[in-house]
């Protein structure tokens, strides 16, 4: 199979456009080693022809452009993207809906009851759509148990409940439901190959350990390098853990989890442009590199 990253950053994108932390600052005058990022998204396919989406980020124009295997082949209207498969409800995962809506066909997108009850109501871009492509819903199962996306040859997914965070506008935000986010086992059905993909992991479950030990390749939340890492940059009083997301350093962390999988590749993604590691000449990005830990950027692509 082959995984394309569409976007590799968290929320803001990086740079942010009114951020000026350390790291905006310095990638906006090119006075860093590193790589701008749009917000968070891959496409997945396994004949370059037919893929499926997961996660619409606000800046999915920009992401297709830069995608020749996804643009219309044929006809007056066409596209690569055969069905939609949603983590969580967030704005920087699912605003690009909107993008879509002069789909010719409704859009097939595969999320949790609970997800889909947030883009109903708090985010009600389902309700919006109706007026233009509209949404075939598909219910993903959070029991373990496998399913298959017609046109998507060849991959089977299982889908599991994550503890992560609904959204700040969710109806349920501080009330957890299973489904507010999952994560996702693809596996090739061909080979056996198989990725886990979780790119807003709040804390590594017994059943997450499990999926990330059966996986070849593993691609989680990237998205902070310590709990604090808002609050001492003074941007905001929110803790990496309180809005669900496993910071990368320290006891528990992620690179402790995922040292622990030294014959799996190993990939972050969905990285907020606070965390050092966006800067290819930090020590924290050092430490990655030491462990062959990747860190995944726009573009990047996966052959499994
Ligand atoms: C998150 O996953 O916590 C988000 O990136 C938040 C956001 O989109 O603002
Ligand atoms: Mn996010
Ligand atoms: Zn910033």
């Amino acid at each position: 199979m082959k995984i394309r990253v569409l976007g590799s950053a968290a929320g803001g994108g990086f740079p942010q456009w009114n951020c000026n932390c350390h790291n905006c600052h310095r990638i906006r005058r090119n006075e860093m080693n590193g790589k701008p990022r749009t917000q968070s998204s891959i496409a997945v396919s396994t004949d370059d022809r037919n893929w499926l989406l997961f996660n619409t980020s606000p800046d999915i124009l920009t992401q297709l452009h830069a995608f020749p295997a996804i643009q219309p082949r044929e006809g007056v209207r066409d596209t690569g993207i055969k069905a939609i498969l949603l983590i969580d409800s967030q704005i920087d995962h699912t605003t690009g809906l909107l993008m879509l809506r002069e789909s010719r066909q409704p859009l097939d997108i595969y999320c949790s009851d609970m997800v889909k009850q947030d883009l109903s109501t708090g985010f009600p871009t389902f309700k919006m759509l109706e007026d233009y492509c509209t949404v075939n819903h598909h219910p993903v199962p959070l029991d373990g148990s496998s399913f298959t996306i017609p046109s998507i040859e060849d991959l089977k997914f299982y889908t599991q409940s994550l503890k992560s965070k609904a959204p700040p506008y969710s109806p349920h935000r501080n009330d957890p439901h299973d489904g507010d986010n999952i994560g996702v086992i693809i596996e090739q059905i061909s080979t056996g190959k198989k990725v886990f993909y979780a790119p807003g992991l709040g804390e590594i479950e017994p059943h997450v350990m499990d999926a990330m030990q059966l996986a070849d390749c593993v691609m989680v939340d990237g998205t902070f390098w310590t709990d604090d890492e808002m609050v001492t940059q003074n941007i905001s009083h929110k803790r990496a853990r309180e809005i669900g997301h496993l910071p990368q350093s320290g006891p528990g962390g992620m690179i402790e989890v995922l040292n622990s999988l030294p014959n799996t590749r190993r990939i972050l993604i969905h990285i907020n442009n606070t965390n050092p590691i966006l800067d290819e000449d930090s020590e924290q990005r050092k430490t990655l590199d030491a462990a062959g830990i990747e860190v995944s950027y726009d573009g990047m692509e996966i052959d499994l």
